[in-house]
């Protein structure tokens, strides 16, 4: 497995543009399985997960392309309703599979997603909302097995707040017959560009980017042509990191409306930025204030930035206390940080970070994709040599990061497996 090996201790300096947003790629790149036209998406990031994504339409019978940052899908030969457990262990996501193959084929067979490293992750609710609309579920041998005779649009209401479980619920409603209501739905950023995506092909849905999305049923979707949104959660890594090594870095093609709650934190720190529709300017000293962080569903502050909030804490001048309410075990990179000399302390949800003058490097290693964010943060500051092992967790859900950190002024290579 590929390491990467950073010399800590440079500060950052110069411009770095955001890519699409693997979160908004992935349910807007099943959602052409709604429709029999060739829909085209710009600004898809090279990522792993979006190599699984088309592995799997692929496999259902969806002919893909992908050049550059643009994928073209027809699915208008789809003909397999299968989403088998090689693909599901690889990416969780794959379950956003279950609504469009309804909605379109009648049924699916999917792969039940496990626990991962952050978390149990059930999908009770996707599938209860399924139910909801007609839909006979089964579980047999670790597969889903549902069919439907016809969808059928009803209220739903999440008893948590669930991202992929709104965006597939919002995809099956849309070939329904009659009007859902989602309640409790979650406000992401990665909902609305689904929700835009969804209209773009003929879907009727108001209501999305609030907690009451109505999606009133139409017999047929259309090709659609969009660009997927700047990742909100890449930007914000990219804030968070100049901040903890200083420097001054220009991040363009963000979308900074999605970036308040993570912006209003960073500015806390003492660390200056200048923010305009689509940039923010990063300038810092490296002298970094505590400050606290509890995670929330949008808009409020991202799990998603929690552990790369922790490696800025790591080196903060005081206490700092992080909350982390969506996932009940994504403390997991606190052992690798403390193995590079942090001091934290972990009671039930809560962390407790108290700033040291500095780390130091170790040999430290990925468990899931933003924890090996904030170890690689750890390492632009660490004093010496870190290793970061099993970063294909990294490539799963950043563009080209290391290429983007180098280009910054960072020492870091990549050393092939
Ligand atoms: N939950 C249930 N039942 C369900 C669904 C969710 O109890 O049926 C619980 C989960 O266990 C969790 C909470 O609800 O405690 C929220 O989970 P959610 O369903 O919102 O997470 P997700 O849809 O599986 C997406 C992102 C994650 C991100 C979370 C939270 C995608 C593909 N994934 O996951 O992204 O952390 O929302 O914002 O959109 C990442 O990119 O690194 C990542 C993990």
């Amino acid at each position: 497995m590929d390491k990467l090996i950073i010399e800590g201790g440079h500060a950052l300096k110069g411009e770095v543009a955001i890519s699409g947003a693997k979160n908004a790629a992935l349910p807007i790149l099943f959602s052409a399985l709604l429709t029999d036209g060739v829909c085209t998406y710009h600004n898809i990031p090279r990522l792993r997960d979006i190599f699984s994504t088309i592995e799997l339409l692929e496999k259902l019978g969806a002919r893909c392309t992908f050049e550059g940052h643009t994928v073209t899908i027809d699915a208008g030969g789809m003909c397999c309703h299968e989403a088998p457990y090689d693909l599901v262990r690889k990416m969780r996501a794959s379950v956003l599979v279950l609504g469009p193959l309804l909605a379109r084929l009648r049924r699916a067979r999917v792969s039940l997603p496990g626990g991962c490293a952050i978390g149990a992750r059930p999908i009770n609710l996707h599938l209860r909302g399924l139910e909801r609309m007609g839909a006979k579920i089964e579980l047999e041998h670790g597969y889903v097995e549902a069919s439907v005779e016809k969808l059928r649009g009803k209220a739903i209401y999440f008893d948590v707040v669930t991202v992929t479980g709104t965006e597939n619920l919002m995809m099956a409603a849309t070939l329904a017959e009659g009007t859902t209501i989602l309640r409790n739905a979650a406000r992401e950023p990665e909902i609305v560009a689904l929700a835009e995506a969804l209209r773009g092909m003929g879907a009727r849905i108001s209501g999305d980017g609030s907690e009451e999305i109505t999606i009133e049923g139409v017999d047929r979707l259309k090709a659609v042509e969009t660009t997927i949104i700047p990742d909100r959660i890449e930007a914000g890594t990219f804030v968070a990191a100049v901040a903890l090594t200083g420097g001054s870095v220009t991040i363009t093609n963000c979308d900074t409306r999605h970036l308040k709650a993570v912006l209003h934190k960073v500015r806390l720190t003492g660390t200056q930025l200048d923010v305009t529709p689509d940039q923010v300017r990063v300038q810092s000293d490296g002298q970094i204030a505590s400050v606290d962080i509890k995670t929330q569903p949008y808009p409020g502050f991202p799990t998603d930035m929690q552990a790369q909030f922790m490696a800025l804490m790591a080196v903060g001048r005081g206490l700092s206390m992080i909350s982390e309410t969506i996932f009940e075990n994504r403390f997991i990179h606190v052992s690798e940080l403390k193995r590079m000399g942090a001091d934290i302390t972990v009671s039930g949800d809560t962390a407790l970070v108290k700033g040291v003058a500095h780390l130091s490097s170790a040999p430290v290693m990925a468990s899931d994709l933003r924890a090996s964010a904030s170890l690689v943060m750890a390492g632009l500051v660490a004093q010496g040599s870190t290793v970061v092992n099993r970063v294909y967790h990294l490539d799963r859900g950043y563009e080209a990061m290391e290429e983007k950190f180098k280009r910054l002024g960072a020492a870091i290579s990549r050393e092939k497996a």
